[in-house]
């Protein structure tokens, strides 16, 4: 085998039992948050049709994405997001059911993406997605569903860059814009490369007022709310869908204020996102210690039409689960390690081998890890593995012990050790305080 075979492909990763054991602890964070606010999980498939993939992914995942022809003749891609098939599923699953619609999925997503600290080809994802209303509550919704997520896993510090999508888009589309080309803006936008997103609406032939509005808002951003809303009223004051977006923004801000939590909102009115399905609020969270985005989201009342699926809002947020967890760690957040309490059955030759096997058997069916020495080491070697490797409790059989239908019991901290009938292992081992079981 060539030495490059053996290595994971680049910007894959093998995930180590603490690597796994970190993953899983926020997915069960995420999966208790999603039950406490009523979100239903569902599992969709890893490969989907490429093109409902890349309907409105944007251009600049859309060429990132892991393409391919299956043995069928069908152009399928490893999903690089969930809310398409969300929005897919919905339509072929749920169109009938009724609303609100609330869905949670946890899982592995691919974008050939350049590998560098939390950016990988494959990452996790903790997403929520709300469904069936276009309500500034079921904005506020998501936004305190986000903020708690963050807050819950002892996260500090983190801010929310928001913007209201419809506020840049009321105003090209006012100019006669195409979606299209509105699209390439946005890109622009996305990459914060600002110059060119106003030569584009140059090329696209946008009058100069219109691009004096768009310079302005994208100069207007801070951490004041009130300012940031009379700054871009002030701005758009000749686009009237741009106003009714700013008002609509502003309902769900100042429903938040009422509700007196403390979201720490950062507002940018030349944000935009990458994703082209946006409607309405489009928001992405960061924490000082790294500069790429924990999660983002945003309200997509098109998407399910663009599908054939009708007019049915929508609204929902994706937690980068690997950025989550650096982002834990730079902020010295510990992740609880596994629990460690291990019990190895050691047979003292191999004669009783039999029995060893069935004394583990008797601990597992009572809910107590236990691991048979199969490696055929002398017990002192066994042993001293068994502490190296952080064994609790060792269960020595021994022909003596055995024919009195006993064992030892050996606690490895304490280093003492009595002699135990097979039928109370469970029990006494238990009854260690220390033993946290299984
Ligand atoms: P997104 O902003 O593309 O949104 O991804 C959400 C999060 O996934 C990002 O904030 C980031 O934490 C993480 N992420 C993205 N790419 C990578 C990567 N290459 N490596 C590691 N982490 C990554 C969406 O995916 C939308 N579907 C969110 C949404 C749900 N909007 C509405 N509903």
């Amino acid at each position: 085998m060539r030495h490059e075979t053996l290595q994971t492909v680049r910007g894959m990763r093998d995930l180590m039992p603490e690597d796994v054991w970190k993953l899983r602890f926020v997915e069960s964070n995420a999966r208790r948050l999603a039950e406490l606010y009523g979100y239903e999980e569902v599992i969709t498939p890893i490969i989907e049709h490429y093109e409902l993939l890349a309907a409105k992914i944007g251009e600049e995942t859309r060429k990132r994405m892991y393409v391919f022809v299956d043995l069928g003749g069908r152009k399928v891609a490893l999903r690089p997001e969930f809310t398409a098939s969300i929005a897919r599923l919905f339509i072929t699953k749920l169109a009938a059911a009724p609303k609100p619609i609330r869905l949670f999925s946890f899982g592995s997503l691919y974008r050939y993406d350049e590998p560098q600290l939390g950016r990988y080809r494959e990452f996790w994802q903790a997403n929520y997605e709300l469904i069936g209303s276009s309500k500034p509550e079921a904005d506020a919704e998501i936004l305190c569903l986000t903020n708690d997520f963050l807050k819950n896993l002892g996260l500090r510090n983190y801010i929310i860059k928001i913007n209201h999508i419809g506020i840049l888009r009321g105003i090209l589309s006012h100019e006669g814009i195409p979606e299209d080309k509105q699209n390439a803006i946005m890109q622009a936008l996305d990459k914060r490369n600002w110059s060119e997103a106003i030569s584009l609406a140059k090329s696209f032939g946008v009058n100069n007022e219109c691009l004096e509005t768009l310079e302005k808002l994208i100069g207007i951003r801070g951490y004041e709310k009130a300012s940031f809303i009379k700054e871009v009223s002030d701005a758009v004051k000749a686009y009237p869908e741009a106003i009714s977006a700013l008002e609509n923004f502003r309902e769900t801000l100042e429903l938040l204020e009422r509700t007196s939590l403390k979201i720490q909102f950062y507002f940018e009115a030349g944000f935009a996102r990458g994703l082209e399905y946006y409607t309405g609020i489009i928001f992405e969270t960061y924490v000082p210690e790294l500069d790429i985005a924990i999660c983002g989201g945003g309200r997509y009342d098109r998407l399910i039409e663009s599908f054939g699926g009708g007019m049915v809002p929508a609204i929902g947020v994706a937690f980068g689960v690997d950025r989550i967890i650096l982002a834990m760690e730079k902020q010295g957040i510990s992740l609880p390690k596994p629990q460690r309490e291990r019990v190895l059955v050691i047979p003292t030759n191999s004669k009783l081998l039999p029995e060893a096997i069935k004394a583990s058997n008797v601990l597992r069916e009572n809910g107590i890890s236990s691991e048979v020495e199969v490696m055929g080491r002398s017990l002192s070697r066994a042993l001293s593995d068994g502490s190296r490797r952080g064994v609790t409790y060792a269960i020595i059989i021994g022909p003596r012990e055995i024919s009195e239908g006993k064992v030892i019991l050996r606690d490895m901290r304490e280093k003492i050790q009595e002699k135990v009938k097979i039928e109370d292992l469970p029990v006494k081992i238990r009854s260690k305080s220390s033993f946290k079981g299984g």
